[in-house]
């Protein structure tokens, strides 16, 4: 049970909408898991008045927030500072206040280089396949490339959006092999067993569509681990497919709990108590 008081501080996500998100849920858990007196509420800001956010967080003292779709981008011009990693994603998904000013940063490129490494899969030297190249994708490529990756493909159905994002990392990452391709049977085909590692950070598969996957049911996965960062459901048709082929199978819950631990360390200073966040989440996916 919360005990909101006058010197309760508080954090919130700003989206539209932001009615099914399960920040709050998972946030509070924690803070009361671990006594702090901070709360979490959703912020639902229309884009019409997305300038308003830096004046709205400063007015009612706000001590941060977490920014979704559609504003991790818009968002940015709002900010007194941006951290490096931040800017170079091109996306704020956390803002802290401190003395007034506010800062972001991008927590989704940490969160999955996590969620990869507690399930043991080493991103330095792999062979990766990211399917999709919107905003997800973009964390994604810059989480594999920051941790070392040898080669990273990018297929995605509109070729020109995924060249867009590959052109743009080249020049940070000069020792990563990029490529980019239109996502279709033949070039799943083709890209058989050439991978260590293949992700899916479009939408395909997402509830209400539950049956579609990105990779075309004919076609085999390649022998790597499969990575999903869509969680609604858990077990997705693309991660049914690799359990198929026996392969080792990486769900979406680990990033958006590692995204929402380095978010909650930013704010409070306490290492995040990620069980919880992960019993608490889980909880609410059952
Ligand atoms: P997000 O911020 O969640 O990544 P986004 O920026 O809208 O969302 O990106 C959605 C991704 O899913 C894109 O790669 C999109 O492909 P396009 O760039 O061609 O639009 C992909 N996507 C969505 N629906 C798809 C579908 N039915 N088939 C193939 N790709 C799809």
């Amino acid at each position: 049970m919360m005990h909101i008081n006058g010197e309760t501080k508080i954090v919130g996500i700003l989206g539209y909408p932001v009615t099914h998100s399960l920040s709050p849920l998972i946030h509070n858990a924690a803070f009361a898991a671990l006594k702090l007196n901070w709360a979490y509420i959703p912020l639902p800001v229309n884009p019409e008045k997305i300038n308003d956010v830096r004046k709205g967080l400063r007015t009612f003292n706000f001590a941060g927030a977490n920014v979704t779709v559609p504003h991790k981008q818009a968002v940015m011009r709002q900010l007194d500072e941006i951290d490096p990693v931040a800017r170079e994603i091109g996306a704020v998904n956390t803002i802290a206040v401190q003395n007034g000013a506010l800062r972001g940063f991008n927590t989704d490129a940490d969160g999955f280089l996590q969620a990869l490494l507690e399930k043991g899969f080493e991103p330095k030297g792999a062979r990766c396949l990211v399917l999709g190249a919107g905003g997800a994708a973009r964390a994604t490529v810059f989480s594999l490339a920051h941790a070392g990756a040898k080669r990273i493909a990018v297929f995605n159905r509109t070729v020109e959006r995924a060249a867009f994002l590959v052109d743009d990392l080249r020049a940070t990452f000069e020792t990563v092999q990029f490529s980019c391709e239109s996502l279709t049977p033949h070039s799943l085909d083709a890209a058989n067993d050439s991978f260590d590692l293949v992700v899916n950070t479009t939408s395909l598969g997402m509830f209400p569509h539950v049956d579609t996957s990105p990779w075309h049911p004919d076609i085999p996965l390649p022998n790597a681990t499969i990575c999903d960062l869509v969680y609604t459901p858990i077990r997705t048709k693309f991660l049914q497919q690799a359990e198929s082929q026996n392969l080792p199978a990486i769900d979406g819950t680990g990033m958006l709990i590692h995204q929402g631990a380095r978010a909650f360390e930013i704010w409070t200073g306490h290492p995040a108590p990620v069980d919880v966040l992960r019993q608490t989440l889980l909880a609410a996916l059952a």
